[in-house]
């Protein structure tokens, strides 16, 4: 016996409503799963781009080692909240965005998305709700339960994968502190619409929420000409100055191949990312310098980002002339993710494809929870298009060749 076996261990009590991870379900689902001989493996079940990271990033990262010498500051450097503004006001027409008090570089949005709900929801206030989409990037969940919230659900399913917000009940409205949407959706790829933001600032207005919108594949569209609309942009439309309870959470992970960079922003309401500074202070998520002035780069430059979605558009194209004769499956507006309805339980597809034609991809009702009467992730797998060109469409002749076997 061990001496101290005796001694309470008490942590946090809602460590333990933390779902299992959506790769850590995958695993167990594949655990003892065998793939036919002879076949190389295909991995298109998450989303890490795999493009190079551009060389002129590493360059500029390189030239600023010197910059580990120093502490940096929460805020970040004012060279990198004015390529950040700058960027926000050439991409979305915005008009000016204050680089002092409206942007805060973070390291990914990941981090800032768990953090922003730490931050901003109000214990005190009677059973707190956070509002996700559904499915949903994990974060948001596990967010809303560390900061003693309930998380209810909004579904997005394919009929245009629009939010429905009657879905929730005028009682539930009132105990909304926070609502995630992620636009362009992972893993939908729907891009909310301007009536969708207008209803979404509407009932901000009349409940008092703030909006956390992720919009990290915002880069990822396939028309050059109709870039997918941004937040902060539908909320200079609707006239409303300051973007009130509006932040924006962005990242180059995706826009600029860096996903081990670490580096993004966050965007919006002044009062609102003050609160955030003071929690991030102490939090303590400053952004190294030599990785800031690699972001000043990458945010200055969008002939790299240009050229990542000439690629992205290519496999789509490839995969889905492939897969779309056989199967109902449609081109996303933006994003990097087929979502793919199966002819059997999500999880039987999955694990079958691997074993029959070696190809990962994850189950749909891994992303999603049950929510009034449906998972909407049931019976559709999320497959990331981030392998080569090649390599994505010998994965669509695999599961054109899956399907018509069955
Ligand atoms: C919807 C969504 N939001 C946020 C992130 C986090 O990205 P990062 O922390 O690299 O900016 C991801 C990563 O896959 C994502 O899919």
């Amino acid at each position: 016996m061990c001496a101290n076996d005796n001694v309470q261990f008490r942590v946090n009590p809602n460590l333990d409503r933390l779902q299992s991870y959506p790769f850590q379900r995958l695993r167990t689902l594949l655990d003892g799963a065998v793939c036919r001989a002879g076949l190389a493996p295909i991995a298109l079940y998450i989303g890490e781009p795999k493009h190079p990271t551009p060389d002129f990033i590493k360059r500029v990262l390189v030239e600023h080692l010197d910059g580990f010498a120093n502490y940096p500051l929460t805020l970040g450097t004012e060279a990198l909240r004015i390529a950040i503004a700058e960027w926000l006001e050439r991409r979305y027409a915005l008009g000016p965005v204050d680089p002092q008090n409206e942007v805060i570089p973070v390291n990914g949005s990941r981090e800032a998305l768990f953090a922003f709900a730490q931050a901003v929801i109000d214990p005190t206030r009677p059973d707190p709700v956070v509002v996700s989409p559904n499915p949903f990037y994990q974060i948001y969940e596990g967010a809303a339960l560390l900061a003693q919230s309930t998380p209810q659900f909004l579904n997005s399913v394919p009929s245009g994968y629009a939010f429905y917000f009657g879905e929730l009940t005028a009682a539930t409205w009132q105990r909304t502190q926070l609502v995630y949407v992620c636009s362009p959706g992972n893993p939908t790829g729907h891009v909310m619409s301007l009536a969708e933001w207008q209803e979404l600032f509407a009932l901000s207005d009349r409940y008092g929420f703030i909006i956390a919108a992720d919009e990290c594949y915002s880069e990822i569209y396939f028309d050059e000409t109709h870039p997918s609309l941004g937040a902060l942009e539908a909320a200079r439309h609707f006239g409303r100055t300051g973007f009130p309870n509006l932040v924006v959470f962005s990242s180059l992970s995706k826009r600029s191949n860096v996903p081990g960079m670490r580096s993004g922003f966050v965007a919006g309401d002044a009062k609102i990312l003050k609160k955030f500074l003071l929690y991030r202070t102490y939090h303590g998520c400053a952004m190294s310098l030599p990785i800031q002035a690699a972001s000043v780069a990458a945010w200055k430059d969008e002939s790299h980002v240009a050229e990542n979605r000439r690629l992205y558009r290519e496999k789509f194209e490839a995969a889905l002339a492939l897969l779309k004769p056989s199967v109902d499956v449609e081109m996303p507006a933006a994003g990097f993710y087929l979502w793919l309805p199966t002819p059997m339980s999500d999880t039987e597809f999955t694990r079958r494809l691997y074993q029959e034609q070696a190809v990962s991809v994850l189950p749909g009702s891994y992303l999603a929870r049950e929510a009034h009467g449906i998972n909407p992730g049931r019976d559709r797998v999320r497959i990331a298009l981030v392998a080569s060109t090649e390599e994505c469409a010998e994965a669509a002749r695999r599961i054109r060749d899956f399907l018509s076997d069955l």
